[in-house]
């Protein structure tokens, strides 16, 4: 793999960060983390969606001005990826002067070239979606199904960016490139879609939106945001229509475009066009999430159910984010609805990295001291029966991430620690000292470790943490690519005094998570 680019949709900051953001910062996190251990030239783009009438409606309800609104929440969303240990290579908010310069000669662009055009218009917008909805898209009542209110009719000589034109070229790009749409009963429903496509008003009046950025030679107009938006991806690597940046001609297109499924719409289809008018080449994947419930419920404000990232890591005292990154990533398979409940939390982490993982590796080094003063006898080395399954788990993985299946490589790596903790009790290493069969209890012993290398290679994407711990114990290079692991990287020498041998992550006391909360 000689790239790999991989974004986020850029979130609206008209309030702060909750669990529905952080699931998919979080997911593309995993992934690019774990594309870093199998390419060295890797980007990770993520950001703040800035503009448009529904910040300029919130902030003005709060007495201050647009921009000192945006800055107050944006800040938000970087604490709260620095908390969660979101390891993206930029952060781009849409008011960045770069990233408005050049939507400006994007816009011109697609002007001189005849795709954009201006309209007299009359239409139905949702401020919840920023975006102008059609009848047959409303409920009963007349309100938008997403947000359950009534659109506002607005009359308008707009813009229009000829979208029909790409129609047919669209369709046959989803056709043609079976996963280009991840997961792939989603890319029905674009084309579906696509059948009724109109041209799309990308304009609005200043009298009514001025927070935006303005259109080029015409004082009346501001860009419409998801024109605005959706440029990011592009923006943030230094495109220009008068001459790219390097970085952008090394990353462009993205390798994976990570979305949730409630604005796969924009992406596979608005954002597709834009590309092709731009003549640009199109993104290798979109991956369209699902959602996060909790408790089973929608997140409103309404229901006050909306929970952040940082209370839960308050919550559960925790500090280090990686049990609710592991949580989060393994919620659901790719593409469907996951949910967050506090119980299964402290379930799914206690066992899992406590119990099964963590326990695992602690007290294996507690036998190595115990039996061996910590060292590795080269007469330990050689014969790892537990080999094979240790890097065949390595190359599913690998394919389970090539097809962007999180959860399911996280089972995976669970069904080695699992057949690694069965192998420790088949072999009673404890029955073997005592039987004063040592070379054999030292072989059982090394063969977990080698495999528990692996291990903290495997679990680094979803608990970076958790992993360095255990490589640290080990002396194992969590730097050494995928490709490279053989299962064979502990040499003959003293590995671990008795001081060093640290538990990696401790069970969620329940008890203090629970007096905390109330
Ligand atoms: N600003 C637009 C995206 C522009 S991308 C060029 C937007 N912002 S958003 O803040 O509403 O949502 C940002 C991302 O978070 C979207 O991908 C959205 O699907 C995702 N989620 C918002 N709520 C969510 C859940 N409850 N669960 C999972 N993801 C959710 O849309």
């Amino acid at each position: 793999m000689e790239k790999f680019y991989i974004t986020t949709a850029i979130d609206y900051v008209n309030g702060a960060p909750h669990i529905g953001h952080a699931y998919e910062k979080i997911l593309t996190d995993v992934i690019y983390r774990h594309f870093t251990q199998r390419c060295d030239n890797t980007y990770f783009l993520t950001g703040t969606d800035e503009h448009g009438i529904k910040i300029q409606k919130t902030s003005a309800e709060k007495g201050v001005s647009p921009k000192e609104f945006c800055d107050m929440n944006a800040q938000k969303f970087k604490d709260a990826w620095k908390a969660l240990d979101i390891d993206y290579s930029q952060f781009i908010r849409t008011t960045d002067e770069q990233h408005e310069k050049v939507v400006q000669k994007i816009f011109k662009k697609l002007v001189d070239k005849g795709d954009i055009y201006k309209h007299a218009y009359t239409g139905l917008y949702c401020s919840g979606c920023e975006a102008f909805l059609s009848e047959k898209d409303l409920t009963e009542d007349g309100l938008c199904p997403d947000h359950l209110k009534k659109p506002e009719v607005v009359k308008e000589e707009n813009y229009f960016f000829k979208l029909t034109k790409y129609k047919d070229a669209i369709i046959k790009h989803i056709k043609t490139n079976p996963d280009f749409i991840i997961p792939s009963f989603r890319a029905n429903e674009v084309i579906n879609q696509l059948e009724n496509i109109e041209d799309i008003s990308v304009s609005r009046a200043k009298t009514n939106v001025n927070w935006g950025i303005p259109v080029l030679g015409d004082d009346e107009q501001v860009i419409y945001v998801w024109i605005d938006a959706l440029s990011n991806y592009i923006t943030a690597l230094g495109y220009d229509p008068e001459g790219s940046s390097e970085k952008f001609k090394q990353f462009w297109p993205a390798t994976v475009q990570v979305i949730g499924k409630d604005i796969l719409k924009f992406h596979s289809i608005y954002w597709i066009a834009i590309l092709m008018a731009l003549e640009l080449p199109l993104p290798e994947h979109i991956l369209a999430h699902g959602w996060i419930t909790i408790d089973q419920t929608k997140m409103s404000k309404s229901l006050g159910n909306v929970i952040s990232p940082t209370s839960v890591m308050e919550a559960f005292n925790l500090d280090i984010p990686d049990p609710f990154r592991y949580y989060m990533a393994s919620a659901a398979p790719c593409g469907k609805d996951g949910n967050y409940s506090d119980e299964d939390f402290k379930e799914k982490v206690n066992a899992h990295l406590a119990n099964s993982m963590g326990n695992l590796l602690n007290r294996t080094l507690s036998m190595l001291v115990k039996y061996f003063d910590g060292d590795i006898k080269p007469e330990f080395l050689g014969k790892n029966s537990l080999k094979e399954q240790a890097l065949d788990t390595v190359k599913a993985v690998k394919h389970h991430f090539d097809y962007i299946e999180i959860q399911e490589a996280a089972l995976k790596i669970n069904e080695l620690v699992d057949i690694t903790n069965k192998y420790v009790t088949d072999n009673a290493p404890w029955t073997l000292a005592k039987e004063g069969q040592m070379d054999k209890c030292g072989e059982v012993l090394t063969n977990v470790l080698q495999v528990m290398t692996v291990i903290s290679s495997l679990i680094y994407p979803y608990c970076p943490n958790i992993a360095k711990a255990m490589a640290e114990q080990l002396s194992y290079d969590l730097n050494t690519k995928l490709d490279d692991i053989t299962c064979e990287s502990l040499n003959a020498g003293h590995l671990i005094d008795k001081e060093n041998i640290k538990p990696v992550f401790l069970r969620l006391d329940s008890e203090l998570a629970d007096k905390k909360k109330n």
